[in-house]
């Protein structure tokens, strides 16, 4: 599907329904064969047509063996995003009621859900791209979105609830990835820098921007973009940004999976999501940011509207705000504003 905006044209990556047939069955039956005549019989096509849908998922980036008299067997996956199979096997395995666009490139995932929104598409749904043109970052910034190995991911939910509720949503969301993504890393300590960089020994893999639209005092919509460095060397990345950045693989040094990974991601956000907006959340925000906080005890300065501020990082009150404990003793509340370390 082609989503026109003005002289832009963003592409939709759609498998086809047969494709998904036998990718389906190719998974299921991971590291085994699977006979042509089984294929072509539970496509109703001949066997010659089951080869030339093969041949199109390996364009798409599968390795598949083709063995005389034994058949096909699934050995690797693409290393980027896949639609088929992130939203038809592994968002299958999370069960998450949260639709998902993929798109090869877009200018950013962000400015694709508002657009989707405004065209009428149901919330919750994400979008997923495997390049951004312009992607975003806090505080006007730009988002390397050059590398097809990286998640660009953005989740757009409607809730009816006021501002404050969600004040939160960030922190809650940054928790959630946080752990989903240390399973993978069991030997690397991944923390939160307030409010939304993912940080691993000193430098970001990760990054959140959550955009909300207002109808006077209710939420209209949220709309939370995250950008993980995946798979990316450290020495791709723009000069600029080597000495601060490095991703998942430059950490743990072994494969992930994207498509996996974004559906977790996916999950983690739903899960967020849903305890930021409960009655009666499952756990106290406080106590599951305070083992996360890559802050903790630190002397930082933080800059806001112009002013600067100074103080040793105590850990965040109950509505998300950074608390200071300043020289004079005194504890200082922060809501908003760009926090670096001070050389001590
Ligand atoms: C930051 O650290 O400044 C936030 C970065 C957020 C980047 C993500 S990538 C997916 C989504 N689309 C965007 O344009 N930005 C967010």
């Amino acid at each position: 599907m082609t989503t026109s905006y003005s002289n832009i044209h963003y592409k939709e990556a759609i498998c086809s329904e047969d494709e998904f047939t036998i990718l389906d069955i190719l998974l299921t039956e991971r590291n085994q064969f699977v006979s042509g005549s089984y294929l072509a019989e539970q496509l109703g096509i001949t066997r010659p047509a089951v080869w030339k849908k093969l041949i199109k998922l390996r364009k798409q980036g599968f390795v598949i063996d083709a063995v005389r008299n034994r058949g096909y067997r699934l050995a690797q996956e693409p290393e980027i995003l896949h639609h088929g199979l992130l939203r038809y096997y592994y968002l299958k395995a999370v069960t998450i009621p949260i639709d998902t666009l993929c798109f090869p490139v877009i200018d950013s995932t962000n400015s694709e859900a508002e657009r989707q929104f405004t065209y009428g598409r149901k919330s919750p749904f994400a979008v997923a791209a495997s390049a951004q043109t312009k992607g975003r970052g806090r505080l006007g910034r730009e988002w390397y979105s050059g590398s097809a190995e990286n998640l660009y991911l953005s989740v757009l939910f409607e809730p009816s609830l006021s501002a404050t509720t969600l004040q939160s949503f960030t922190l809650w969301a940054g928790i959630y990835i946080c752990r989903e993504l240390q399973k993978y890393i069991p030997n690397a300590s991944l923390r939160i820098k307030w409010p939304n960089d993912l940080y691993c020994d000193g430098r970001k893999f990760a990054g959140m921007l959550t955009e909300a639209k207002m109808d006077a005092d209710t939420l209209r919509s949220i709309i939370f973009g995250v950008g993980i460095n995946v798979k990316s060397k450290p020495n791709s990345f723009p000069k600029k940004l080597r000495s601060n950045a490095t991703s998942l693989y430059a950490i743990h040094g072994e494969k992930i999976h994207l498509n996996q990974l974004t559906a977790k991601v996916l999950q983690a956000t739903h899960r967020a999501y849903e305890t930021c907006t409960s009655s009666n959340p499952p756990e106290s925000l406080l106590e599951a940011w305070a083992p996360l906080n890559a802050l903790a005890g630190k002397l930082v300065t933080v800059f806001q509207n112009g002013q600067e501020t100074s103080g040793v990082v105590s850990g965040i009150d109950s509505t998300g705000a950074l608390t200071l404990r300043q020289s004079n003793g005194k504890t200082l509340s922060i809501r908003a504003g760009e926090v670096t370390l001070k050389k001590q």
